[in-house]
């Protein structure tokens, strides 16, 4: 497959509103180009914290602002471009080999991802130069 940075995407979700508020959902194989095993957060984020920093060799990933804001910043290599999440009912999709790091937030933002598969650190790639490589090869 070839993954570049042209298939990472803003993706609307559902909204059901009323007096109440409001309510959003996300099921597998109706909303994301993927399916899900895992969901982690990010909170408590101290101001001028940098995330990321890393690619994914097979991984796939939703981003979401929970709460708050940040700016994720995605580099496919030969191709870079940022984002601004700051809405509980829009995720960026993440396809693997992309190199993302994530800065910006605000004060009591929440980050929250619904990855393709279970963590896996062989899954990971940690320096630029290694991303690099294997996308190359
Ligand atoms: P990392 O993915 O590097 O964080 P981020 O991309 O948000 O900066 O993960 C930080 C640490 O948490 C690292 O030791 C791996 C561990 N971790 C898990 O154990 N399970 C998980 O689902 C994730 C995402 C990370």
């Amino acid at each position: 497959m070839n993954y570049n940075i042209d298939k990472c995407k803003i993706i609307n979700l559902p909204v059901i509103s009323d007096a109440r508020g409001n309510l959003s959902f996300i099921e597998n194989e109706n909303h994301l180009p993927f399916s899900f095993s895992r969901f982690y957060y990010l909170y408590d984020i101290p101001g001028g914290s940098d995330r990321g920093g890393h690619a994914h060799k097979d991984l796939h990933q939703l981003i979401i602002a929970g709460s708050g804001s940040f700016h994720v910043h995605l580099d496919d290599g030969s191709k870079s471009r940022s984002f601004i999440l700051n809405s509980p009912n829009k995720g960026l999709y993440i396809c693997p080999h992309i190199w993302r790091s994530l800065d910006s937030f605000s004060s009591g933002s929440l980050c929250m991802v619904l990855a393709s598969d279970k963590y896996d650190e062989s899954d990971y790639l940690r320096t630029y130069d290694d991303f690099l490589t294997f996308i190359k090869s």
